[in-house]
């Protein structure tokens, strides 16, 4: 696991951008794996600024995202579908874009046509991810066993308290999502983990101990042969 300790968020967002769009470069056929949250908005931004300015291309390159609500419509303000279109997906000129269906009537169907959909495209090349303050990875909160494929999830007390400053509006929350499974996650060639935030610092510390807490999701991810974790000096714990 490759470290990257970054000054401040806009930094993080650059040097990720940076490695974004050295991919599209080296295969403009790219197949991005992407995550929602407020941590990837300033890599989105950067990616978006980059693209006008003729710097990056998504022509060829194609998209999985991690996760969704279940269930909730696409045009619903707090669904992932409307948040990667409003945020990235209208502003650069990707070939094709795909999120789980939080719409679908059978969540098991939908799982595994996802899970289909990502192999038809020859897999991820890079995953963009954030981790959630108990150390989820899309919506795989800290459990016993986890999921290799994608799969419909209850979320956590923890996760739907972080979430409910989303949900304002006095829309219902949903309390369970589709999300890509560690199986999905890890056939990914590359991943990127985003971590800004002082809040993050008690799960960064735990991550990096050198040993793997069964009950933080993300520490799956030091035995992936190609991550690589920016982080800002406040995630970092100074
Ligand atoms: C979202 C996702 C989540 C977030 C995590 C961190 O697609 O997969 O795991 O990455 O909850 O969220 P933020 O970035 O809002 O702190």
């Amino acid at each position: 696991m490759k470290k990257i300790v970054c000054d401040n968020y806009n930094e993080m967002s650059r040097v990720a951008a940076d490695i974004v769009a050295r991919q599209l470069k080296e295969k403009p056929g790219t197949v991005l794996g992407l995550a929602t949250g407020s941590t990837p908005l300033g890599l989105y931004a950067e990616l978006a600024r980059r693209y006008n300015a003729g710097e990056v291309d998504f022509a060829r390159a194609q998209s999985f995202n991690l996760d969704e609500y279940y269930p909730i419509k696409r045009s619903h303000p707090q669904s992932y579908y409307r948040y990667m279109h409003e945020n990235l997906f209208s502003k650069v000129n990707f070939a094709a874009t795909r999120l789980p269906n939080g719409e679908a009537d059978d969540p098991a169907n939908e799982c595994a046509a996802y899970d289909a959909g990502i192999e038809a495209a020859g897999g991820i090349d890079l995953q963009v991810l954030g981790i959630g303050m108990n150390g989820h990875i899309g919506f795989n909160e800290p459990a016993e066993a986890y999921s290799m494929s994608t799969y419909l999830v209850e979320l956590t007390e923890s996760t739907l308290d972080a979430n409910s400053r989303f949900f304002t509006g006095g829309e219902a929350q949903p309390t369970s999502a589709l999300t890509m499974g560690f199986g999905s996650i890890f056939s990914a060639k590359s991943i990127l983990l985003l971590i800004n935030g002082a809040g993050k610092a008690p799960i960064v510390k735990r991550l990096f101990e050198g040993k793997i807490h069964t009950d933080v999701p993300a520490c799956l991810l030091l035995l992936h042969p190609n991550v690589t974790v920016i982080l800002d000096k406040e995630a970092a714990g100074g």
